[in-house]
């Protein structure tokens, strides 16, 4: 994001708590604002408009939004014309309450209130009163809303909002509301800018992008979609989160396997091994279910980088369940896993179940997978040793350092030797597999 500055223009501070879809809202909060003469800061004192874009899928994260809050009083003090806005999961959810608890916000905006920010913004100003705007918007999908990017290379892209699933924990389908797809003509509109800008990467957003283009009557499915994005030149290659493994079809599968620019990278969440704890979650498959469809993945496309999210924790979960999950990590060899203990989330049907574990519990649990998957993570990338892989130069791989940095296909991180510029596509010998990231030189 820009940080030009001159005496008319206002500064806008946006501060990003959680998933990759509240980074994007943040750079559509940005490109809406940016339309009416406001320019991004990255330093939170000189801001005339601060806005908290809060994640609530946990309650870590809610206790540290409300302390980051806390902490903006402090600025509104010294600069009373300040104004001081939430956005976001937890906004939608507790909407007028957090005026209440803290007097000081002036604007509280919903998930797909984005674009009416300017006209909540005057009202404030005009009308010196504090605006609440939660309504769910049923037409958020038809909207075309800008974004300031800043980056150049990869891009965000939503492709979808919502969702439907409401797996027993999940806060989502409450803050995020139905499950609703963008018209691919306009999906591929802002990729076809996006190339048209030099960018070479895109990644497809959506809460489960594998039911794409249910509702709408266009009949592009996801695979079809991917076909579509993949015709557009300029673009180099393409990702796609999250994946439901419900939905994962045989025909997303082939696209994988056929396309060159779909990366072989795949976020596949399983969440538990036990098919106890699945049904529970109403997660719609059991685990042999899920490992058939990562071994015909891995089959169709070799190399293939997979990941997932696991909850350990989960109401009634027994050593035999939580065994089995380990198990399950032990066969599906994952890359890297996002995890996470289980936190009861409000209105969830999990949130009330009787048989919530203590906190020492889901923390045991938690060191345990930990140290399980550091070392697969090792394993599987100490087995790349010696292979070429096709990275995309990011920059680099610190302030000063004559190491480059940029991502292999899989998505992982790579640190090499060698002459190159952002944004090439370059070979890779792959000389050292660590926990978090590989080591090579261009060759
Ligand atoms: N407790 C713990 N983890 C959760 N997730 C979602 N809801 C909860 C919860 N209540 C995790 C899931 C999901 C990821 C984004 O966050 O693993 O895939
Ligand atoms: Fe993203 Fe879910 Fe957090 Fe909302 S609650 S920001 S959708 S992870």
């Amino acid at each position: 994001m820009n940080e030009m500055v001159s005496n008319t223009e206002k500064l806008l501070h946006v501060m990003t708590f959680g998933c990759q879809m509240n980074e994007h809202d943040s750079e559509r909060i940005a490109g809406v604002m940016g339309l009416e003469g406001y320019t991004c800061t990255g330093d939170v004192e000189k801001a005339d408009l601060i806005i908290v874009n809060t994640c609530s899928v946990r309650d870590k994260a809610e206790h540290k939004f409300y302390s980051e809050l806390g902490r903006l009083r402090k600025y509104k003090k010294a600069k009373p014309d300040l104004l001081i806005g939430v956005a976001g999961c937890i906004a939608q959810q507790e909407g007028e309450k957090i005026i209440r608890r803290a007097p000081y916000v002036d604007l509280v905006f919903g998930t797909s209130n984005i674009l009416n920010l300017p006209a909540m913004v005057k009202r404030r100003v005009e009308h010196h009163v504090r605006v609440t705007e939660v309504d769910f918007d049923r037409e958020y999908n038809m909207l075309d809303l800008p974004a300031d990017r800043g980056d150049g290379l990869k891009a965000w892209v939503s492709i979808m909002y919502g969702c439907d699933n409401f797996c027993s924990y999940c806060v989502v389908p409450f803050t995020r509301g139905r499950e609703m797809s963008r018209p691919s003509a306009s999906i591929h509109e802002e990729i076809s800018r996006l190339a048209a800008d030099g960018y070479k990467e895109v990644t497809l957003l959506g809460q489960n992008v594998n039911s794409y283009g249910k509702g709408l009557e266009e009949g592009v499915d996801f695979p079809a979609l991917l076909r579509l994005i993949h015709d557009i030149d300029g673009i180099e290659r393409i990702r796609f989160v999250t994946s439901h493994p419900k939905d994962l079809s045989d025909r997303l599968i082939e696209a994988m396997a056929e396309l060159p620019k779909l990366c072989e990278g795949l976020h596949l969440p399983m969440q538990s091994g036990s098919d106890g704890v699945l049904s529970r979650m109403r997660r719609g498959y059991t685990f042999a279910e899920y490992y058939d469809k990562v071994k015909r993945m891995r089959q169709a496309v070799p190399d293939l980088y997979l990941t997932s999210d696991i909850i350990v924790g989960f109401p009634g979960e027994t050593d035999e369940d939580f065994r089995a999950t380990v198990r399950a990590l032990e066969m599906a060899e994952f890359d890297s896993i996002f995890l996470f203990q289980y936190s009861p989330r409000p209105d969830t049907q999990a949130g009330t179940l009787p048989e919530q574990l203590a906190d020492d519990v889901k923390a045991e649990r938690f060191n345990i997978v930990m140290d399980l998957q550091q070392k697969m993570t090792l394993k599987k990338n100490s087995f790349r040793v010696g292979m070429v892989q096709e990275i995309m130069v990011e920059g680099a791989s610190k302030k000063g350092s004559e190491l480059m940095n940029g991502r292999n296909r899989g998505g992982a991180i790579v640190n090499f030797e060698g002459e190159c510029r952002r944004g090439e596509l370059v070979n890779v010998l792959i000389t050292e597999g660590l926990g978090y990231c590989l080591k090579g030189k261009i060759t």
